[in-house]
């Protein structure tokens, strides 16, 4: 297993079987602390630097909130016209700077590989909240933390999931963070379900076909979707040359009640790393699906908290001291 203490988490490559366990079970001792039952000051005086230089909702908001869940200072910078990389200053500059002011430092980039180059200037720990269409490593494990959740319900585990990934999967780097993460368990069926120009790279197909895992490559939803799980995506258009591009691939495979109730199992859990497009065009995943038990997506995102809980304790070195540094809830809450 892995040594977290000091560590960048920049791919989920960096994982063997045991980290990605160690990871999910801190990210389960962090539901009562979430749920405010309790709260823990373990991080009490530690500060983060969340630097988001691309469109961001749930993994920055999360990522502050899961610091201060466990007592530590948010400072944040978003939007790179509001930092001195638009003045030209390196990545492994604005590093050696930032690093200086921080415990930790959470980063968003459009470039691929960027947040890799970023770190080799940090003196503390970087973690990767995406960097353009390349990985997304803490997304991909509080996926893999709902899907453990959600097929617990049904008395199953993860090695033998057959999940669905849909949408576009060339560009979206989540999906490409979770297929990695899933071989590294037992007897997985996946289906990519893609245009075919927006199919998975072969890299990732290659990372699970090479690990023994079940792949089919298909564009048509018909007959495909009775799995565990099915996982939408949302067109990524800003890694389109243009709109118009984006929209030549819009709706093709929209997941909404009459497709569930046609070709999905009575069990299959619905994913998303959200947002959704909710735009009448954008035609995704239907609203009509809203009051479906199986509907995981805000199930999923409120994971993520716990899942970057987890990896700060972690990487911070306090997994262990956790239960040292709780405190009573003293307000209202009704969580
Ligand atoms: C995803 C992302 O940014 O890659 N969002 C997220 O972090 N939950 C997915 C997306 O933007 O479509």
């Amino acid at each position: 297993m892995m040594n977290f203490q000091g560590e960048h988490i920049l791919s989920v490559s960096q994982f063997d079987r045991e980290s990605v366990s160690r990871i999910l079970q801190v990210a389960q001792s962090m539901i009562p602390y979430a749920a405010r039952q309790k709260r823990c000051n373990v991080l009490e005086g530690a500060i983060l630097n969340n630097l988001f230089f691309e469109p961001s909702t749930r993994t920055r908001i999360s990522f502050g909130t899961a610091f201060q869940l466990l007592g530590g200072f948010v400072h944040e910078t978003v939007g790179q016209e509001s930092s001195s990389l638009s003045k030209g200053e390196s990545l492994y500059d604005t590093a050696k700077v930032i690093s200086g002011y921080s415990d930790v430092i959470a980063m968003r980039h459009p470039a691929m590989g960027s947040v890799a180059e970023f770190s080799q200037g940090s003196s503390v720990p970087v973690i990767n909240g995406g960097d353009g269409a390349n990985e997304h490593p803490t997304q991909a494990l509080l996926d893999l933390f709902t899907i453990q959740a959600e097929m617990e319900r049904y008395g199953k585990g993860i090695d033998g999931l057959n999940i669905v990934l849909m949408g576009d999967l060339k560009h979206g780097r989540t999906v490409h963070s979770l297929s990695k993460l899933l071989s590294l368990y037992k007897d997985i069926t996946v289906t990519m379900l893609a245009p075919k120009e927006l199919q998975m790279p072969d890299s990732v197909v290659d990372v699970l076909a090479n690990a023994g895992h079940k792949v089919t490559i298909t564009d048509t939803m018909a007959g495909n979707l009775a799995s565990d799980v099915v996982y939408q995506t949302r067109i990524q258009q800003e890694r389109f040359s243009s709109k118009e591009e984006a929209d030549m691939y819009r709706g093709h495979f929209s997941l909404n009640k009459t497709v569930y109730e046609q070709y999905c199992k009575d069990h299959t859990v619905i994913m998303h790393p959200l947002p959704r497009d909710s735009r009448p065009e954008a035609n995704e995943l239907d609203t009509d699906l809203n009051d479906n038990t199986n509907l995981a997506i805000f199930r999923q995102a409120q994971n993520g908290v716990l899942v970057r809980m987890a990896l700060f304790a972690l990487t911070l070195g306090v997994d262990e001291k956790l239960t040292q540094y709780e405190k009573p809830v003293t307000w209202f809450t009704n969580k």
